[in-house]
């Protein structure tokens, strides 16, 4: 069966949609059906190596303007940095520049509302799909719709402004492909509303997740200095003194199992949810219509059944000669989800999480702080909740 005719059969949670609606909106993350294909259809190309080619100057300058900031905090003796928020605050400026052409100030703006209404959504418990439970939380449902209408507000402008500008489609980012006359399906473009809703899922799909993978990342190494070290000689072997171009990147091999492990222990996205739209039938068991199901990424991830006595260690060779990371069922591993649906930015994820780890490693070592506390936690995307202070030296 396609993917696409499974992908119908199952949509996102009613519950889920009308939680979040503040947050992504009816774009491609909710969209389900035939809205969902033509959403994907008109998306995709967005994505393509070349638009994401184009991206890679604005991730390295971003990731430069973030040495700088952390050389000058060594330099005045502090060498303590927590390095989630200094990743998130950088993940966040390339996606603004790069996708939406956006300054900093605006940019920033965005970040900060996207993040109070996370905390609103997801910090406290809240009577999701409990009949009027929107009556208990009356106070943070309202906060929760009006940052929801604030952020679509100041992302209308961004898109009114390029609409109005002579070259604003022909600017290589993703708005701009998005707003290109050739990205339509059976003749229709997606409106002005829908357009809104797609630039805030890629707002905040499209920083935080990459953003933890590459912080987690960094914990990781710290932790493990054989593999910081065998990072750093590879980074020297394959890129030397040359540009960060992408067909380079594609040979650090060692760096994707790294990836590949750090997004198996700590999945930035450690849950994925699905609601039956008709009876499914599952080997002999039925699934009737309506049925919610949650699937536990960061449980399946560390399944012993699934991935041996070894489950709980740092051991990215096991990536080595295998993308499943010698997983023993094919669906037992699934940092980006799976089938039709499976993420759309990934690719743009690979490069970031390249460059700025290759950047990194070139310049600093990293190791624990006393003053970390490991305690991952679900606010959405698998978080440390205390933040994740790093020893930063200069090499
Ligand atoms: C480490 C980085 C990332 C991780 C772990 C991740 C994870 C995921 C997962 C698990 C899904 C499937 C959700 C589901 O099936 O319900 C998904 C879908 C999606 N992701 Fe990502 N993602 C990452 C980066 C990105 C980036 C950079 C973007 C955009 C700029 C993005 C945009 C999306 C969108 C739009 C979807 C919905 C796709 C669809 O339903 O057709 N993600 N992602």
């Amino acid at each position: 069966m396609s993917t696409e005719v499974m992908a119908k059969r199952w949509g996102k949670p009613s519950v889920f949609k009308n939680d979040r609606e503040s947050m992504f909106g009816k774009g491609l993350v909710m969209a389900e059906g035939a809205e969902w294909v033509r959403h994907r259809h008109v998306i995709a190309p967005a994505f393509s190596p070349l638009n994401l080619k184009a991206m890679r100057n604005m991730m390295i300058e971003s990731t430069k303007q973030m040495i700088d900031r952390w050389v000058t905090q060594i330099n005045s003796g502090n060498h303590e940095i927590d390095v989630e928020s200094e990743v998130i605050s950088t993940a966040g400026q390339i996606i603004a520049r790069s996708s939406f052409g956006m300054n900093d100030e605006d940019g920033s703006e965005v970040f900060e509302k996207l993040r109070a209404l996370q905390r609103t959504l997801f910090k406290t418990t809240r009577y999701v799909g409990v009949p009027y439970g929107k009556c208990f939380n009356v106070k943070k449902s309202l906060e929760a719709k009006k940052l929801g209408n604030e952020i679509d507000k100041l992302l209308l402008s961004v898109i009114t402004a390029r609409k109005k500008s002579k070259k604003g489609q022909d600017q290589q980012d993703l708005l701009g492909s998005l707003l290109q006359e050739n990205h339509q399906v059976d003749g229709k473009k997606l409106s002005t509303r829908e357009l809104v809703d797609e630039c805030k899922t890629f707002f905040f799909g499209g920083h935080e997740t990459t953003a933890l993978a590459i912080s987690w990342t960094l914990l990781l190494l710290a932790m493990h200095q054989d593999w910081q070290i065998q990072l750093r000689d590879e980074i020297r072997e394959v890129i030397g003194d040359n540009e960060l171009d992408i067909n380079l990147l594609a040979k650090l091999k060692k760096m994707k199992w790294v990836m590949n492990e750090v997004l198996r222990l700590y999945p930035p996205a450690p849950n994925v949810q699905r609601q039956a739209r008709e009876d499914i039938e599952v080997d002999n068991l039925t699934v009737p219509n309506g049925t919610n199901m949650w699937i536990d990424v960061v449980g399946m991830h560390h399944d012993p059944a699934l991935w041996g006595k070894d489950v709980n260690e740092f051991r990215p060779e096991r990536f080595m000669d295998d993308v499943n990371g010698g997983c023993n069922h094919k669906m037992g591993y699934l940092p980006f989800g799976f089938g039709g649906r499976m993420c759309i930015g990934r690719n743009l994820t690979f490069m970031e999480y390249k460059i700025v780890l290759t950047l990194l490693l070139s310049r600093f070592s990293f190791n624990v702080s006393p003053n970390y506390h490991h305690s991952p936690s679900i606010m959405l995307s698998l978080r440390p909740t205390y933040g994740l202070p790093l020893i930063v030296q200069p090499l």
